[in-house]
């Protein structure tokens, strides 16, 4: 509907037109659109500038009329982005972004424990708005553990209602007599689930053997399992090596297996030896004969230095060897001196020859 009036003003104008210069094509400003947009314009010509979408104007006029000098007047109107609704911090997270203005896209993570409940990214739109709306950091929980086949809850205390956090953890504990493989504690993860559980096996151990010359007791069950108990035991005069007790291991053996060892016949008469630093008569002493692992010290003598010295000798599973250097006493020589009597050679490292 064209009023009569404007056709009357039209012509008017182009009268006025025939009579000034035309205008150029108006000066490009950022972000904004120029309507009617033509290479030439007739004095009295209108054109309007607006913002592109996203952009707001600042200062300046929109509306301009082509003058009849055909220079158009100076524009001092700028368009700006739309700035979006601030973002920066996200709680439990972290924001990425350059500015919040359009057409900008910000991007978000979560601390460890904490997943985004939402998009990793938003866009500030040309509406000024967040799209899609800002995420959330959510706490990761874990939800109740399964319990392993032969396990129990050691130590289970959950978080919130029956869930746990990232990072808790829970102890399990197997029946009596099954082993545990892997570990006893579990860990909520980052992604909700818990770390590997451990199993709970049946573990068997054979019946221990008897040591030669000795004895052992265990309990009188059709099977050994993981845990149970074995003691050994040696008959007189033997003695045992290794523990007395022992347990079956998650291996399935014993943790040990001790032996007996026998005793020592002195081969000696009469000697005068060391024994726990105290000079005693070995047939004595030793009348019933030395058990395993018992030692003493007999004394040699020097002959060109008329001293002593002493050399070890020790009962290893029946057998005691006597040293070399030893001299039995001949009772028919009775004025000689017996070594254990004479005096000790001062420099250890002379004595051994
Ligand atoms: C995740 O976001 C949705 C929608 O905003 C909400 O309904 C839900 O409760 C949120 N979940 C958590 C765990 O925050
Ligand atoms: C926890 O689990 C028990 C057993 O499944 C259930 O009865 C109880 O309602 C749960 N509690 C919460 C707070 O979810
Ligand atoms: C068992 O798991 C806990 C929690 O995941 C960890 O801290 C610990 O070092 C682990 N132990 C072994 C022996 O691997
Ligand atoms: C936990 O979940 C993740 C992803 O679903 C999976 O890759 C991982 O193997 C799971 N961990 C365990 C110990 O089950
Ligand atoms: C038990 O068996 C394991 C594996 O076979 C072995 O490494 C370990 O030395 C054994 N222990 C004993 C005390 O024999």
């Amino acid at each position: 509907m064209i009023s009569p009036v404007f056709i009357l003003f039209s012509a008017f104008l182009c009268h006025v037109a025939s009579a000034g210069r035309t205008c150029p094509m108006p000066e490009d400003l950022p972000f904004a659109v120029v309507v009617p947009l033509k290479s030439s314009y007739d004095p009295g010509e209108q054109i309007v500038y607006s913002c592109k979408p996203g952009y707001v104007s600042r200062g300046g006029m929109r509306r301009f009329t082509c003058p009849l000098t055909g220079m158009w007047p100076i524009n001092t109107l700028r368009c700006v982005p739309r700035v979006c609704p601030f973002a920066g911090i996200l709680e439990n997270g972290v924001v990425r972004y350059t500015t919040f203005e359009y057409p900008n896209t910000i991007s978000f993570t979560c601390n460890p424990g904490f997943y985004l409940n939402g998009s990793s990214s938003a866009k500030c739109t040309e509406e000024g708005r967040w799209s899609p709306d800002i995420p959330v950091c959510a706490r990761v929980t874990c939800s109740p553990p399964p319990v392993p086949k032969f396990a129990l809850l050691q130590d289970y205390k959950p978080s919130i209602g029956n869930n746990s956090f990232y990072q808790d953890t829970v102890v399990f504990k197997c029946l009596p007599f099954f082993a545990m493989f892997g570990n006893d504690t579990v860990m909520c993860t980052d992604l909700g689930n818990w770390t590997r559980l451990p199993e709970c096996r049946e573990v068997k151990c054979p019946f221990p053997s008897r040591p030669d010359n000795g004895f052992v007791n265990y309990p009188a069950k059709p099977v050994l399992l993981y845990k149970d108990r074995a003691t050994f035991g040696c008959h007189d005069s033997y003695k045992l090596e290794g523990p007395e007790e022992v347990e079956c291991t998650k291996m399935g053996n014993w943790s040990g297996l001790p032996s007996c060892k026998a005793s020592c016949k002195i081969s000696v008469n009469k000697a005068t030896v060391l024994y726990q630093g105290k000079k005693v008569k070995i047939q004595e002493k030793f009348k019933n004969g030395m058990m395993h692992g018992e030692k003493v010290h007999f004394f040699c003598k020097n002959k060109e230095k008329t001293c002593s010295y002493t050399v070890e000798a020790r009962c290893v599973d029946g057998t005691f060897e006597i040293p070399k250097c030893f001299k039995e006493r001949n009772s028919l020589l009775f004025w000689k001196t017996d070594a254990s009597d004479m005096t000790p050679c001062s420099n250890s490292s002379e004595s051994q020859n």
